[in-house]
């Protein structure tokens, strides 16, 4: 696999504070990678070191196959675009005003300064001030700029902050498009759900640290599903299966409504196939019926508790 960024044990201290620590980051070329983390967890710390913004205390980076060294961060980063934590522009003036400012300042052509406009689907606003933008707006203005230059690598920092459910979902879509038109795109996020489904690839931190790394199929390959039981006297099951030796300390059992049906359901979760074949003939044994057992789809979140169980956060 070809990895657009790459590096080995990067780290940064300040003072006598480790923020990020021995980091090995694998962002594959094509994909969408993205950069989860709680508040504090090193996310923007690290994508400053990525764009030679601050420098880091140990480790290197490798951009497109090239270490960053003095000699060649310059051409590195110019293969680059960013938006680093607020969006940037001169609120004083039009979208247009400071796409043009874009366009003198890296020597692009027009060509490219529409395209990248059209990309973010911002055309109809480019002559009203960005002070009268909504903070969507501003966002997409922001990687209109980082676009511009047509890089090879997208650096966003939380594009998604303050945005409502509907800002958020025009983001996402606007990465898949991008990785459609061949862009890999690293976007990070303290919110699991924003990234949910429009990452390929998960790069989990916490503390500095990462957590997990690889890419969304295998993280949901390597956690089980939560096991749903629709059965009679649900109350009966929970409380026989929360003692039946199928079931694993780290396991919850707890009554649910689900959508399939009004009755409740007892949902499981952590329970491999032996258990659940333990579970029901168990509950089979003790004369309740069982109507339905079946997988729960998994989502970003589940996953996230279930690695924090396991000592992550
Ligand atoms: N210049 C600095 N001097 C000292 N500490 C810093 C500095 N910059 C960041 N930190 C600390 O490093 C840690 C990581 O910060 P960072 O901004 O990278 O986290 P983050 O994951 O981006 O968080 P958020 O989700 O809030 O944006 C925090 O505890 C922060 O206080
Ligand atoms: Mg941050």
């Amino acid at each position: 696999m070809t990895y657009l960024v790459e590096t080995d044990q990067l780290s940064k201290n300040y003072g006598d504070r480790a923020v990020v620590e021995n980091l090995d980051l694998r962002v594959p070329a094509g994909s969408v990678y993205g950069f989860l983390g709680p508040n504090g967890s090193g996310k923007s710390t690290t994508m400053k070191m990525l764009l030679n913004l601050i420098q880091p205390s140990a480790g290197s980076i490798n951009i497109m196959g090239q270490p960053m060294t003095r000699g060649t961060r310059r051409g590195l980063l110019g293969h680059i675009g960013s938006l680093i934590e607020n969006p940037p522009g001169y609120s004083h003036l039009t979208g247009r005003e400071n796409m043009a400012i874009v366009e003198r300042l890296s020597d692009l052509s027009s060509l490219q300064i529409d395209r990248a406009i059209h990309a973010v689907k911002l055309e109809k606003q480019m002559d009203k001030k960005v002070k009268n933008y909504s903070l969507g707006m501003k966002q997409r203005l922001g990687i209109a700029m980082a676009l511009a230059k047509e890089p090879s690598l997208l650096i966003l920092d939380e594009p998604t902050n303050g945005l409502d459910p509907a800002g958020i979902d025009e983001i996402r879509g606007l990465l898949h498009d991008l990785s459609q038109a061949g862009v890999t795109v690293m976007v990070s996020s303290h919110l699991l759900g924003e990234i949910d489904k429009t990452a390929t690839h998960l790069g989990i931190l916490s503390n500095g640290r990462m957590i997990f790394q690889s890419s969304r199929e295998e993280l949901f390959a390597s956690t089980i599903p939560n096991l749903l039981v629709r059965c009679s006297q649900p109350r009966k099951a929970r409380e026989l299966l929360a003692h039946s030796a199928g079931v694993q300390h780290s396991s919850e059992v707890q009554l649910t409504s689900t959508e399939s049906g009004p009755a409740e359901t007892v949902r499981i979760s952590n329970m491999d196939d032996a258990g659940t074949a333990q579970a029901v003939a168990t509950l089979v044994r003790q004369d309740i019926d069982v109507f339905d057992v079946r997988r729960e789809e998994q989502n970003l979140e589940d996953l996230f508790r279930n690695l924090t169980h396991q000592g992550g956060l």
